[in-house]
């Protein structure tokens, strides 16, 4: 299995199963999928390797430099429909079409811009990339107190999301608020996914 070159120590892979987040999102093998903030890419191979044969994949990140590992499985492998986009979601992904991804997740990236108050604009961006019918997965910290992630106050509930989607006409068609580590009060993760109203 590849593991990834980790850079800045911030993927999640020791503590977030690929298999499990990727197979919360259903799937048929051929669609457009972004994995945005995807870090050292390890959910963008896994998702290449098992669930998208006939898929394309985006994998974003701001910092270069903890790409390089996926640009090396890339080439190293020959994987075309692996996509590398060096860019600021804050900023927009102009490499990337209007309405063109089936489905964008973002794990442990969102909580980041509520303290940079860019939340608006990020949200407005996901919304400009799904197609119609396509959905946003946003996967991160739920907003208790565990060993390891950003300190509570920075975390971000799902409640909060909810509300901040809602006014960019997103809807939440689902969550699930028991994924990742086991901690006597509760759950690592959680995943909520909107789709347009
Ligand atoms: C905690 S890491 C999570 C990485 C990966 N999603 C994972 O779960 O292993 C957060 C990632 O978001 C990226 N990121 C933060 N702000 C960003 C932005 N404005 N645009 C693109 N990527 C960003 C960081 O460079 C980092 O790789």
């Amino acid at each position: 299995m590849y593991m990834g070159h980790k850079h800045h120590g911030k993927s999640s892979a020791k503590f977030l199963d690929s298999n499990e987040i990727l197979s919360e999102l259903s799937f048929k093998g051929n669609e457009t999928f972004m994995d945005a903030g995807c870090g050292d890419g390890y959910i963008s191979i896994k998702a290449i390797e098992e669930f998208l044969p006939e898929g394309v994949v985006y994998a974003v990140d701001i910092h270069d430099e903890s790409m390089e590992g996926l640009k090396e499985y890339k080439n190293e492998n020959n994987v075309e429909n692996l996509i590398n986009v060096v860019a600021d979601i804050t900023e927009g992904i102009p490499e990337v079409e209007d309405s063109s991804v089936d489905v964008i997740l973002m794990v442990n990236v969102f909580h980041g811009f509520k303290s940079s108050q860019n939340e608006d604009v990020v949200v407005e961006e996901l919304k400009r990339l799904i197609r119609d019918d396509g959905k946003i997965a946003i996967v991160d910290f739920n907003p208790i107190e565990i060993p390891h992630g950003p300190p509570v106050d920075i975390k971000i509930s799902p409640e909060r999301l909810e509300e901040l989607f809602a006014k960019h006409n997103l809807k939440r068609i689902y969550l699930n608020e028991e994924l990742g580590a086991d901690y006597p009060n509760g759950k690592s993760h959680y995943m909520i996914m909107f789709i347009n109203e």
